[in-house]
């Protein structure tokens, strides 16, 4: 291989990345383990629904949206309104609940139908309409989201991407870090694939 050669940048690439650490995550969920294993894979795969979901809404939703992909935008916001709220909802509940696989499992089935979308119709339908110069800005600025966006689900934070979104979840990223000073810092597992790094 190479050295020294650029990293080619590339949305798809990494969007795709983060649906495969959740698909990789959910079977490893699957299997069983301890409860302190188990919980391990939930907080991370609650955290990576999150963080993945948020950096969307903030940048490639909006490039929807630029390139005329208005009912694309619609029906993905919704997806994601209505996978927080599942989300949400199996995180603020027991792991030792015995409704806690089934609500789990609800939300995270309903992302994995909304990235199979994501991955068939709507990026291969933006990706024909992005010059090389606007997938690399793009990927850049959908990776630095990633860092800057709140871990834990919040209902309140609208979905549209715009000015109050951030706003909003300004104020999650705060309350994420109050709710682990109270609660106990959360435990995470790795994730199988990392992203590409920026320079
Ligand atoms: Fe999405
Ligand atoms: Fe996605």
């Amino acid at each position: 291989m190479a050295t020294g050669a650029p990293t080619i940048l590339d949305i798809f690439q990494e969007i795709k990345i983060d649906h495969d650490n959740i698909r990789d995550l959910w079977t490893r969920f699957g299997t069983g383990g301890s409860t302190t294993q188990r919980l391990a894979l939930a907080n991370t795969l609650v955290r990576e629904i999150t963080v993945h979901s948020e950096a969307e809404e903030l940048t490639v939703y909006p490039m929807f949206k630029t390139k005329g992909m208005l009912e694309e935008v619609k029906l993905d916001q919704d997806d994601h309104k209505r996978i927080t709220t599942l989300i949400a909802t199996a995180d603020s509940t027991r792991l030792t609940n015995p409704n806690y696989d089934a609500l789990m499992k609800e939300a995270v089935e309903a992302f994995l139908a909304h990235a199979k979308e994501e991955e068939e119709v709507h990026l291969p339908k933006l990706l024909k309409q992005l010059s090389e110069q606007e997938n690399t800005k793009l990927t850049q600025d959908f990776l630095k989201a990633r860092a800057k966006v709140p871990i834990h689900p919040h209902t309140f934070a609208p979905h549209t991407g715009g000015a109050a979104e951030k706003v909003a979840l300004a104020t999650g990223k705060v309350q994420d870090a109050v709710s682990e000073a109270i609660g106990g810092k959360r435990e995470y597992v790795d994730v199988a694939q990392q992203h590409a790094v920026l320079h």
